[in-house]
């Protein structure tokens, strides 16, 4: 799942993925209710799944919606946007209206706490280039099956078009089937990212370069974000 909305507070525990929070499916066994968002029905189907794996789905409730627009019964003590997914929205005002929203639906004194990744110029002319990321045999079909991906940047809107393909061959190798998926995605800065929660209201309490809780500098690979909507608006 994609935004988890925790309703009462389970932070100043350790996680093994965001600071000062325990993991989702730990906050379900310790009793807290979790809501997950996907504009996804498929993505949410398996999140149902994983949940029942977990033994935790009787504590979930799946919403299928946008991120700027879902409601919560209650205002949450938590939100969390994991796996650089604020890139899908795709512009500043995708972004800011995202973010506006998410601020109304967290309680008084709440957290938002997202990831990001650190835009690498250099790695992104690397990866402009068309890759072989994949050669497998489809389960299904027992073709051979070829996976190239290739990204398109814009570095002044700083957006990715991601355009993957694969081929399916025969035998002989010869191609029986081509099929692309596209994606946009994009990036911002840090100085962006700050920008925009304090413009809509956030106090940040920490800038985070990893996972492992190590301040953000000019090294980090990560903007992990803790921000917080004041107790009092
Ligand atoms: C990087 S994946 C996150 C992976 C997966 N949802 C998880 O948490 O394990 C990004 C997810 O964001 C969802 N998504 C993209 N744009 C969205 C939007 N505007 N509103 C809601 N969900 C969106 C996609 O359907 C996808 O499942």
């Amino acid at each position: 799942m994609t935004i988890v909305v925790v309703h009462r507070s389970v932070c100043s525990q350790s996680s093994d993925a965001y600071p000062d929070t325990v993991s989702t499916p730990e906050a379900a066994r310790r009793g807290k209710p979790i809501v997950g968002v996907d504009s996804s029905a498929e993505m949410l189907r398996l999140c149902r799944e994983r949940a029942e794996v977990a033994g935790i789905a009787d504590r979930l409730t799946l919403i299928q919606a946008d991120f700027r627009d879902f409601r919560l019964s209650e205002p949450a003590q938590l939100i969390t946007i994991p796996f650089h997914t604020i890139g899908h929205l795709v512009t500043l005002d995708d972004k800011q209206a995202g973010l506006r929203h998410i601020y109304t639906q967290l309680a008084p004194g709440g957290r938002l706490i997202f990831d990001h990744f650190v835009f690498d110029p250099e790695a992104a002319r690397r990866h402009s280039a068309v890759s072989l990321r994949a050669e497998y045999s489809d389960a299904a079909t027992g073709h051979d099956v070829l996976l190239r991906v290739t990204n398109r940047y814009d570095f002044e809107a700083q957006t990715i078009r991601i355009i993957a393909w694969t081929d399916e061959l025969d035998d002989d190798g010869v191609l029986i089937r081509r099929q692309y998926r596209r994606l946009s995605f994009s990036w911002l800065e840090p100085d962006q990212t700050r920008a925009l929660l304090e413009e809509t209201g956030f106090e940040v309490e920490a800038l985070y370069g990893d996972f492992d809780r190590r301040l953000f500098d000019e090294e980090s690979p990560e903007q992990v974000w803790v921000a917080r909507r004041p107790d009092v608006a």
